[in-house]
This record gives C-alpha cells, sequence and structure tokens, in this order.
C-alpha cells in the first residue's frame, strides 16, 4: 500500500487522459466563442459569505470552508456563478449589454463520492448578463445545445422547466418562502414521500399538494402545458413564457428538448426558467448541465438585472460523450541515435522538426534499435528516425513508418515534408 493516498472524491488524470480533456475543452471554448462570449477566471477560493449569502447558512455544511491563518473565513468555490456575479458587480456593471461570460474550472464540493460524483469536479459554465429574458434564456439554451453537439455528447433530454409555475401554485395556497425553499428542494430530489411528510407536519394544503405533485410530473411536448394553464387560471404567465421559449428554441434548430415542470433545481437563486441537461450512460447522476435564470445581482449590492446561466459537469460531460472519432494526435517523430556520435545530429533534428510544429522525442536510454522499435509500437508513434555513422556520413536519416513499416532513406533537408507528408 502507497505511503500517501490522494484525497477521498479526487481523481488525477495522466497524459492520456488529459489529451482528451483538452481536446474537450477546446471545443467548448470554440463554441462559446462562436456565440460572442469571452472566457475569465476568477479565485479558486472566495469569502465564504459570499455563497452563505446566496444560497444560507447550511451550504456550510455542504463545502470546503475554514479560516485562514488570519480568522478569515474562506471557501473553496462549489461553482461559479455566485463568483462571477461578484465579479459582475464590482466591476462589470458598467460594461455594454449584454455582458456575455464563459468559464472553466474546478469546483469543490463535500459530497459522498460516486461514480459521477467527486469532492473535486470541474465545469464549464455560461452566464448571459443584461438581455431581455426570453431572448436571454433562448440564447443560453441553444449554446448549452450547441456544446453538446460540438462534443458529441449523447443527450437523453433536454428538460425546461419555470419556476413561476411552482410561484403561482405557492401564492394562490399562500405557501410562505421559508416553504418554498423547502419544498423545491423535495420536488429537486423528486422525493414525493418527504413532501406528503412535510405538508402534513406543518398544516399545508393538501389541494396545493395534489396540484404541486401533478405540475412536478408534467413532462413532455408543450402542449402538456395547457392542462396546467386550466388549472391555475389565467394569471399564471410562465406558462405562456415557456410556450414562448419552445418556438424560440426550435428557432435555433434545437428538438431534443421537454417540457419539464418537475425541474426546481438545487440552488436557490433561480427565479425564472430552468433547465437540466441529462447525458446517456451515466446512471444514478445522469445531469451533465444544471442552469436557468436567476437573480443575484441585487444580492450582491448591484442594480438588479437580469441573469441567466448554465454549467456543464465537465467530468460527465467527458463520460456522455462518444470519442470514436476524436483525433489525438500522437507522436510524430522518435529520434534514436545508433552511435555516440549520432547524438549532436539527433538533437539537430529534432529542433528543425520542433521549430516546424512537428512534435518529436529524442530517444534519452540509449535503447538498441530492436528496444527503441518496441518502446514507438507502445505509445504509438508514427515514425522513428534512426540516426548511425552511415547516415552521418551520408547527410541521411532512416526513417520508419509505424503504419506502413516502410524504412526508407531521407534525405536531411527532406525530413520535414516526409514527415509532414506521413500525417494526412
Ligand atoms: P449545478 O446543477 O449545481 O449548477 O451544477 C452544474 C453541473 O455540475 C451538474 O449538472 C453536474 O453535471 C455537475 N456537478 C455538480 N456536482 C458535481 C459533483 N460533485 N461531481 C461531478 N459533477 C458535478 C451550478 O453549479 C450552477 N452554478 C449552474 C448555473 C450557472 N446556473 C446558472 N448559471
Amino acid at each position: 500500500m502507497p505511503e500517501f493516498q490522494r484525497p477521498r472524491g479526487t481523481r488525477d488524470f495522466g497524459p492520456e487522459e488529459m489529451a482528451k480533456r483538452r481536446l474537450v475543452e477546446s471545443k467548448l471554448r470554440e463554441t462559446a466563442r462562436l456565440f460572442g462570449f469571452g472566457e475569465v477566471m476568477t479565485p479558486t477560493f472566495e469569502s465564504t459569505d459570499l455563497f452563505v449569502e446566496k444560497s444560507g447558512e447550511d451550504i456550510v455544511g455542504e463545502i470546503y470552508a475554514f479560516e485562514d491563518k488570519k480568522n478569515r473565513k474562506i471557501a473553496l468555490r462549489p461553482e461559479l456563478t455566485a463568483s462571477v456575479m461578484r465579479f459582475y458587480v464590482n466591476e462589470m456593471q458598467s460594461l455594454p449589454k449584454p455582458v456575455k461570460i464563459f468559464y472553466f474550472g474546478n469546483m469543490f464540493r463535500y459530497e459522498r463520492p460516486q461514480k459521477g460524483r467527486y469532492r473535486e469536479f470541474f465545469q464549464f459554465g455560461a452566464e448571459l448578463i443584461g438581455a431581455p429574458s426570453i431572448e436571454a434564456d433562448a440564447e443560453i439554451l441553444a449554446l448549452a445545445y450547441y456544446c453538446t453537439e460540438s462534443v458529441n455528447a449523447s443527450v437523453a433530454d433536454i428538460r425546461i422547466g419555470h419556476l413561476g409555475v411552482l410561484k403561482t401554485l405557492f401564492d394562490k395556497y399562500s405557501i410562505d418562502d421559508s416553504h418554498q425553499i423547502e419544498i423545491r428542494r423535495f420536488l429537486d430530489k423528486k422525493d414525493f414521500e418527504g413532501m406528503n411528510s412535510y405538508f402534513s407536519n406543518n398544516s399545508l394544503s393538501n389541494e396545493a399538494l395534489k396540484y404541486l405533485k401533478k405540475i412536478a410530473l408534467t413532462k413532455g411536448s408543450p402542449d402538456k402545458l395547457d392542462d396546467i394553464k386550466n388549472l391555475l387560471g389565467s394569471e399564471c404567465e410562465s406558462i405562456d413564457y415557456l410556450i414562448g421559449l419552445a418556438k424560440k428554441i426550435e428557432e435555433y434548430g434545437i428538438r431534443n428538448y421537454s417540457i419539464d415542470l418537475g425541474v426546481a433545481r438545487g440552488l436557490d437563486y433561480y427565479t425564472g426558467m430552468v433547465f437540466e441537461i441529462d447525458g446517456v450512460g451515466l446512471g444514478a447522476e445522469s445531469q451533465i448541465c444544471g442552469g436557468g435564470a436567476y437573480s443575484l445581482a441585487k444580492l450582491f449590492g448591484g442594480k438588479e438585472v437580469y441573469s441567466t446561466g448554465f454549467a456543464f459537469g465537465f467530468d460527465r460531460l467527458m463520460i456522455a460523450r462518444n470519442s470514436k472519432n476524436d483525433r489525438i494526435e500522437s507522436l510524430d517523430a522518435y529520434i534514436v541515435p545508433v552511435s555516440n556520435r549520432a547524438k549532436k545530429r539527433c538533437i539537430e533534428v529534432a529542433s528543425i522538426l520542433r521549430n516546424k510544429k512537428i512534435s518529436a522525442e529524442i530517444d534519452l536510454l540509449d535503447r538498441s534499435i530492436s528496444k527503441a522499435m518496441k518502446y514507438a509500437n507502445t505509445v504509438k508513434v508514427k515514425n522513428v528516425i534512426i540516426i548511425g555513422n552511415e547516415e552521418l556520413n551520408s547527410m541521411c536519416v532512416t526513417i520508419k513508418n509505424m503504419k506502413t513499416g516502410i524504412q526508407e532513406k531521407v534525405k536531411e533537408k527532406d525530413i520535414v515534408q516526409y514527415i509532414t507528408k506521413c500525417r494526412n
């Protein structure tokens, strides 16, 4: 047993896995840029108060919160919306609207680890601040959809709801804010038994409970909303909003979505449209993305502004995506000196290739040619370049194309062209 183990819920990523992750990261970044979003970075830790202000004292039990050497209350970020809105309120309020931001980074939550759920995980997210609501929500949904497409993720469903529907019901039955937060937590976990007990323990209306369950189970195409509209009466603007939003996202070409009034979102700051994307092949933790419209700017001392966004669980996205067509570039050339005298020439050849952006590794272990070939096979090098006395004398190198098995003498001045040809 090694002496030091990784902390629970964390992972190490080797070079092969990192190459795949970087490839996916770059596709997500490119997609966000195509939509006119710009990348930001905020600190890995914030003052704990930022998250408490946003979600209440209970959040401290779910995050990595501690005191630093000067007894300041510090927390590792569990998500980035709060940090981005702090940044926005402090420094970006006067920028032309809308402010369109994306981010990628590691998050920390004190959770019970299982497949797809970690204590340190990564999110790719976007926030759109200061555009009219329906346009902004549609654009955010479209960006999330394009992100899944750009990385070949297998999506089971994009479920879109609106917290205004629940709000209308709560108002109708005079259910106050503190109850609403608790009820949303039950809904988020689909814990109907817990909700039954909560209603009876707090003497809340049975009729409200019945309708709440009906709302929570409303799922499908937008025409499913007609029933709920009849139930709540015409005062429920959120239903019309959802119908309008559904039309808009179809204009973006999004078809694989459903209306799901059961989407409640666990975090407390959402106010309107909410959505979740489920991936395929993840088991219990199938949610690869979550987001919606929220209100935080005012809470953090800024002016009220319409804000909407999402975050992908990057690690879950990696599991849900089809990586069959990934092009992870392997090493172009592995250069083997067959004599001590050839070592200098190997460095020169490597430099020529590297300066032309062709990846090249020099054998540093004095491997014999047969061992070098074995190594090249194992690490899947495209070409092995052999330089011995004979090559030195004739100003050429021997190149073995590892795919075709063809071995040829190539003049030094033609190496770049030769290797480039093998790439295609
Ligand atoms: P969230 O739903 O808490 O939302 O997290 C977003 C995504 O992060 C989830 O859908 C999931 O894929 C992933 N995730 C969450 N916890 C873990 C974990 N322990 N291990 C692995 N993946 C995890 C937010 O964080 C909001 N800030 C999203 C947002 C942005 N809303 C508006 N703007």
